[in-house]
């Protein structure tokens, strides 16, 4: 079924795993990242950068996501990445996104609250479900360089859920994005603390740089949505690159694609595996 994350989100809750969040950087992503879903019985949430929805098509990413959701009978939502702009995320319903993220976690927090739960009303009375943002993750996203700010206070959690009704929250506790070369420290008695103060999904951003033994305490913690992005994009790159090298210009085009689309169904399989708690080895 084509859904919003609420739904998935309060699922994982009941039984403590947390649902896989994948960035599709074109369409040939998507069916070898649903069929994955598929194959384990999962969910699965399809992100995509606003700079990739407009370079697709909005209505494209719906449509292909729709039509699998059905046809692969998985439960499917189609989320709008790090929207800043209130723009893309009306643009982005209008298409008929499942779920936007506002991230307004660069403003002052104060603003922060008024615009994040302006975006959640108009979200919501449209069935679409919010993710909202407090602190800043690190690294760089979609060619957008950010300093490691400020990490996620559960003072202000709470401060901030109280004012903003948004259906997942994303914090900062040491992840950074586009981080593939290495693994990064997590503050886990932070995540502990924030926990302790919320019920609210909350979400991992930049979770290629997470090294995977960290994931049973994440999911233990209240960790409900969980970002891959980098490690399928250069996953797909470097398998479409050595395809395509070692191809002749005149061969048919799928002969080099289906190499890429295996890898992210491999990644996207293996994250879903233990993101649904089955410890597996490599
Ligand atoms: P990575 O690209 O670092 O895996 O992060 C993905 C993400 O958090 C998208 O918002």
């Amino acid at each position: 079924m084509y859904t919003t994350i609420t739904p998935l989100l309060s699922a994982a809750a009941q039984t403590g795993y947390t649902v896989g969040a994948f960035n599709a950087h074109n369409l040939e992503m998507l069916p070898p990242m649903i069929q994955a879903a598929r194959d384990l019985g999962a969910p699965i949430i399809i992100q995509t950068s606003a700079g990739t929805a407009r370079y697709v098509g909005m209505r494209n990413f719906v449509a292909v996501c729709r039509t699998l959701a059905d046809n692969e009978a998985v439960d499917v939502a189609l989320h709008l990445d790090h929207a800043t702009s209130i723009e893309d995320i009306e643009d982005a319903i209008t298409a008929g996104y499942s779920s936007v993220m506002y991230d307004g976690s660069a403003l002052p927090f104060t603003q922060n609250i008024v615009a994040s739960q302006r975006v959640v009303e108009y979200a919501h009375a449209r069935d679409v479900s919010v993710e909202a943002e407090i602190g800043t993750i690190g690294g760089t996203e979609d060619g957008i360089e950010h300093e490691h700010g400020n990490y996620t206070q559960p003072e202000e959690v709470t401060a901030f859920l109280d004012a903003v009704d948004c259906d997942a929250l994303a914090i900062s506790i040491g992840t950074n994005h586009g981080q593939f070369r290495d693994k990064t420290q997590l503050d886990f008695p932070l995540l502990e603390r924030i926990h302790a103060v919320t019920d609210r999904p909350l979400v991992v951003h930049g979770g290629t740089g997470v090294d995977e033994a960290d994931y049973p305490r994440l999911m233990a913690n209240g960790i409900r949505k969980f970002n891959v992005g980098t490690e399928l994009l250069v996953g797909w790159t470097r398998s479409a690159q050595e395809a395509l090298a070692a191809s002749p210009v005149n061969r048919s085009l799928r002969h080099n694609m289906i190499p890429a689309n295996d890898t992210v169904r491999d990644v996207v399989s293996h994250k879903i595996t233990l993101f649904l708690g089955v410890p597996v080895q490599r």
